[in-house]
């Protein structure tokens, strides 16, 4: 007897192992028509394909009309048959789809299902750039994990993170989208990523595929201008921006998501030395490459095409297995193949990789994947994913500052939020997916669970659209002992297409500020926002700062949990905090030039008017008690080549404490110049009150290597570590040799 699938039941399609494993997709491919395998290349917006197969003839004509309008197709049978779908809304309308597509695509090819699930799909977490702050693979992993548990059941096969571009420039908007601006980092949380969404296999319930973007540098759009073109040098792409992809790759995603920007003038969607020679000959990549949204059909205006034709023959011949959003595959495909400038061996291989990856995530088997209308409404929002967003959001906060110890609050004193953030559920950014700013935790409801001695008044809106009651915002603090400022920028204000040239807060909150500040009661900054801000001034006249960025649905909780004492601050910076913006890009990883910088020497590597050094730099951050580290030791080297350094840390403060001990590391001569610092290990150790603690970092010979052109590879010589609270700090410094190999 033939086994079936659930799923099988209602689509009569057979879906056995052996069936399966009978499906050679090479077979399948000889099979289909060139037109077949051309609409496999095209992912459109999920409602084409539901107008296309609705039952309201009305609806079917619009569809009729919408294809040839916008994409050009006049067949609506292509529409059916595309490769895939993006932005499927929820497990009903995925297994209605998915269904009329089966029973119209004569090769009972299974379609994609994708969505951008960024930081949450129903519960979200903090944005990915506050998930950096918190120096540990584990929310990262946990938050990956409940969002494909969501995002699955909701019938999504694919997720377009995670978001692996190295960022240096706050005044890019999609910094929030990153990890932050080190590779060593972004390649640990990379890997945390795919394992969290892909689990250990696609057998396994709940699991989703990772398509990792942007392929590759678009976090370095040139002055942060977004889409604006990159620049890199080989070396610095090679060293800084290109390890985190590798390690999500290496750790097996099954997808990659082509950028915009051009890398060394060639677009990366049709970029064959990025997709074919080092991503596939060197990376050994073997899933699919996706465009970023219609950006197939901006190659004219990159200037590298001068029709649709030719957009969609650079594309094909430079690597794209499938184009996002835009159709040119399909209407320009058998006109290319006709006239021999597209051979269809590179439309075969294209129609391979994306069919590999359908049958590895066992689509033949299981079309609908997870899609299950019961388990959304057992797993979405449920508690324990409540839970684990409030405890994660509050791993992710920053404590910049900390005057006399300002910080704890009491429940007992009388504080005053203020500001725009005081009382609102707008907590994650415009990727928030399906999150709901009245399902969402606000600072006001998070406080007042925790004490009745607290007053909230949201003075004003984010930006000048609204006026400032100042009268509200005087008479809330003369209530009180302490005031918590709420503010930052907004999620209208970071993300894609949001670059800003400004960064600082929007002047309504700067005039909130002043006035406040008027009264003279002490203040802390509560910080929210999708990058780091310019707070220069601000942070010179309060007391206390906690960076919050835009920590998902239950940030109103965690912030309180923090405020208040109840859950210790533990997040270190995994992005710079510019002195002004004029320093961006910055970061702390830089080269060491010619003349470094020198207190009275002129002609040294500075500027005038500003210090070199970041206001709050990278792996910055304070706990509520103070630490001292002492005795660091080390190993020798073991058999596999690698040493492991161990520092004593204590707990010279109050309070109870986490730290986070950070290796870097300085290669001190290079055949090229070698960065002045780099993180190359991180331990975290929680301490009582006068308690002290060791902490042991191991660092690997091949974390020495750096890129050669010929190959990767450690040169002999003295390093320098560095076991230090953040990248400026001086810490406990130690050397060792690298020595030759015979
Ligand atoms: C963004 C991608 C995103 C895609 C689909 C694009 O504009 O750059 O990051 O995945 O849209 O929504």
């Amino acid at each position: 007897m033939r086994k079936k699938c659930a799923n099988t039941e209602k689509t009569g399609v057979l879906c056995s192992r052996k069936r399966r494993l009978e499906m050679d997709i090479r077979q399948i491919i000889e099979k289909m028509t060139l037109r077949e395998k051309l609409a496999q290349m095209v992912l459109l917006v999920q409602c084409y394909q539901e107008d296309v197969f609705s039952d309201d003839p009305g609806k079917r004509e619009f569809m009729r009309e919408a294809s040839k309008k916008y994409f050009d197709i006049d067949d609506p049978q292509d529409v059916m048959n595309t490769g895939g779908a993006i932005f499927v809304d929820g497990a009903e309308k995925a297994v209605e789809i998915q269904k009329k597509h089966l029973e119209h695509d004569r090769n009972g090819i299974p379609m994609f299902f994708m969505y951008d699930v960024i930081h949450g799909y129903r519960t979200i977490f903090p944005i990915p750039l506050a998930l950096g702050c918190a120096f540990d693979p584990e929310p990262v992993e946990t938050m990956s994990r409940i969002s494909a548990k969501e995002a699955s059941v909701s019938g999504i096969h694919i997720v377009y993170s995670p978001m692996l571009d190295l960022v240096r420039d706050a005044r890019w908007g999609r910094v929030m989208e990153s990890t932050g601006e080190d590779p060593w980092l972004n390649s640990l949380l990379a890997r945390a990523f795919v394992r969290g969404y892909q689990g250990r296999s696609f057998d396994r319930p709940y699991t989703v595929g990772a398509c990792i973007k942007h392929f590759a540098g678009y976090g370095a759009p040139v002055a942060g201008r977004e889409y604006n073109t990159v620049e890199l040098s080989e070396y610095s792409f090679m060293e800084f921006y290109m390890k985190a992809y590798a390690a999500a790759l290496d750790e097996g995603a099954v997808a990659v998501m082509s950028a915009f920007n051009a890398v060394e003038g060639v677009p990366c969607s049709v970029n064959g030395k990025l997709l074919k020679d080092y991503l596939r000959g060197e990376l050994g990549f073997d899933g699919f490459v996706i465009s970023d949204w219609g950006t197939v059909g901006e190659q004219i205006n990159h200037g590298v095409a001068s029709d649709e034709t030719e957009e969609a023959e650079l594309a094909i011949k430079g690597g794209l297995d499938m184009e996002m959003y835009s159709s040119l595959f399909v209407r320009k495909g058998e006109q290319l193949v006709a006239e021999g400038r597209v051979s269809e061996n590179d439309i075969d291989a294209a129609v391979y990789h994306i069919l590999s990856v359908k049958e590895k995530m066992g689509l033949f088997e299981r079309p609908f994947g997870w899609a299950d209308q019961a388990l959304e409404k057992r797993f979405h929002l449920c508690a324990e994913h409540r839970n684990e967003a409030r405890r994660i959001a509050a791993k992710t906060f920053v404590l910049l500052k900390n005057e006399n110890g300002i910080l704890p609050l009491s429940k007992e004193e009388k504080v005053a939020f203020i500001g725009p953030y005081a009382d609102t559920g707008r907590l994650f950014s415009r990727w928030g997916s399906k999150g709901r700013t009245d399902e969402t935790a606000t600072v006001k409801q998070g406080v007042s669970a925790k004490t009745r001695n607290a007053i909230f008044c949201n003075a004003c809106d984010f930006t000048e659209a609204g006026s400032l009651d100042s009268g509200a915002a005087v008479s809330a603090a003369e209530q009180a002992d302490k005031i918590v400022l709420c503010l930052g920028e907004n999620e209208d204000m970071c993300g894609e297409g949001a670059s800003r040239a400004f960064l600082e807060l929007p002047k309504i909150q700067a005039d909130l500020f002043e006035t406040v500040r008027s009264l003279g009661k002490p203040i802390i900054l509560l910080l929210f926002g999708g990058r780091p801000q310019e707070i220069r001034r601000i942070s010179e006249s309060v007391d206390g700062i906690l960076c919050v960025w835009l920590p998902g649905t239950e940030g109103g909780n965690a912030v309180a949990d923090v405020l208040y004492g109840d859950v210790l601050p533990e997040g270190r910076l995994s992005m710079s905090f510019p002195y002004t913006v004029g320093q961006c890009p910055v970061s702390y990883n830089c080269f060491n030039t010619n003349r470094p910088a020198k207190d009275n020497d002129r002609c040294t590597s500075k500027y005038i008017d500003i210090p070199n050094e970041p206001l709050y730099p990278f792996g910055y951050g304070l706990g509520y008690s103070s630490t001292e580290f002492s005795d660091l030791r080390q190993s020798d080297a073991e058999m596999n080549g690698s040493i492991v350094f161990t520092v004593n840390v204590k707990n010279t403060g109050g309070h109870p404490v986490t730290e986070t001990v950070q290796l870097y590391i300085r290669d001190i001569k290079g055949s090229v110049v070698r960065p002045v610092r780099e993180l190359k290990g991180i331990g975290k150790i929680t301490l009582l009150p006068g308690e002290s603690g060791d902490v042991r970092i191991r660092l690997d010979e091949k974390q020495l290597a750096f890129w050669h052109g010929d190959g990767t590879y450690a040169e002999p010589g003295l390093f320098k570590v560095s076991v230090s609270k953040n990248s400026l700090d001086v810490g406990l410094e130690t050397f060792f040799e690298l020595k030759k190999r015979n």
